[in-house]
């Protein structure tokens, strides 16, 4: 195979963590779905829970992970900082469907999605994703279990974009057939991902002649030709225009549902999420994490306590956060 694009599949379903890599008990019986819940869910660190997740996505049991010492960290008197677990006798289940992560930066919503797709593994406890150990998969089964877009991917490959996402698509777990999500209007999901993604313009380009905005666009064509049983996405759409990202997040969430691929993905826009997301998590400084619907989690008390702002001064964050990645965006594009 072209190593360019082991590259790409290497980056899109399997990372080689550097570490071996959460429910509380009956929080989501295994009789209701996801869209009844009617209240949200609070998780804290809390006893192992062993053998508690019935059915679930995704499970952590007692979960503890700590980031290595950073060379160059050091206190005032010079001794290596030794890091903080960012997660500590961690248990949850989580469920399927198109769920949103978002709060603070460095609240841990990566590290979250990095365990739970088994690209990390923790020091003590387990993660299960369909019910098997992430320790304990293969490299084949990890891509076969979960694709992850990783924040800032990079690739160096020769070959035009369109090579790529066909190979994608004939070599990832569909094999080159599977109906379009709107299957009315399109032959193949092939077809409708350039569609929906607005790709045709770049099918000729090497993913190293596009800009930001464009190589988001190609890589969630990838995650969703690649048909994996479930796909991770860490702050994918920021380079988009507005209307792009209303698009993916729709697109995002008819394909959790018609395809029944669980997705996870972390969000900066709170509007956004609020319109688009099935299920939240909103992840507190203090490692607590809350799990419902938009109305039930984002609430103007629980946005002011995980931000530490009053709303007022949040949306002003966030215009200026949006405008600051457009800048950024425009830049990268400009190089
Ligand atoms: N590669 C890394 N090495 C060391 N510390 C890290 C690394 N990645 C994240 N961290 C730390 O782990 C914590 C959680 O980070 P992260 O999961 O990236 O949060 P978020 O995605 O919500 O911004 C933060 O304190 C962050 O500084
Ligand atoms: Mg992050």
């Amino acid at each position: 195979m072209h190593a360019g694009l082991l590259l790409i599949l290497y980056n899109l379903s399997f990372w080689g963590g550097r570490h071996s890599a959460a429910s509380e008990a009956g929080l989501l019986s295994p009789q209701k779905t996801i869209l009844t819940l009617t209240r949200h869910h609070r998780y804290t660190e809390k006893e192992s829970i062993q053998g508690a997740c019935v059915n679930p996505f995704i499970c952590f049991d007692a979960v503890q992970f700590t980031y290595p010492p950073l060379e160059g960290d050091t206190d005032e008197n010079g001794n290596q900082i030794i890091p903080k677990p960012v997660f500590y006798n961690f248990s949850a289940e989580l469920p399927a469907g198109a769920v949103h992560l978002t709060g603070p930066n460095a609240s841990g919503k990566s590290t979250f999605m990095l365990l739970a797709a088994g690209r990390l593994h923790p020091e003590r406890g387990s993660v299960r994703l369909f019910g098997s150990d992430t320790a304990r998969l293969s490299p084949e089964q990890l891509q076969e279990y979960a694709s992850f877009i990783y924040q800032n991917m990079e690739f160096e490959t020769a070959q035009p974009a369109a090579e790529l996402l066909a190979y994608v698509y004939a070599n990832g777990f569909f094999s080159g057939n599977t109906p379009a999500i709107d299957s009315n209007t399109y032959r193949s999901l092939h077809e409708e991902v350039i569609s929906v993604f607005e790709l045709e313009p770049v099918l000729a380009h090497r993913l190293t002649e596009l800009s930001k905005g464009e190589i988001q666009r190609v890589l969630l064509a990838f995650s969703f030709l690649y048909g994996s049983k479930s796909i991770f996405m860490d702050e994918p759409l920021f380079a988009l225009e507005q209307y792009q990202k209303e698009r993916a997040l729709s697109y995002i969430r008819s394909y959790a549902k018609q395809k029944q691929v669980p997705i996870y993905l972390s969000m900066h826009e709170l509007e956004l999420t609020r319109r688009f997301a099935e299920l939240v998590m909103l992840f507190y400084p203090d490692r607590t994490i809350d799990l419902g619907t938009p109305d039930e989690v984002l609430t103007q008390s629980a946005l002011e306590k995980a931000y530490g702002v009053p709303l007022a001064m949040l949306k002003d964050a966030e215009k200026l956060t949006r405008e600051n990645l457009k800048e950024t965006a425009a830049v990268l594009s400009a190089q």
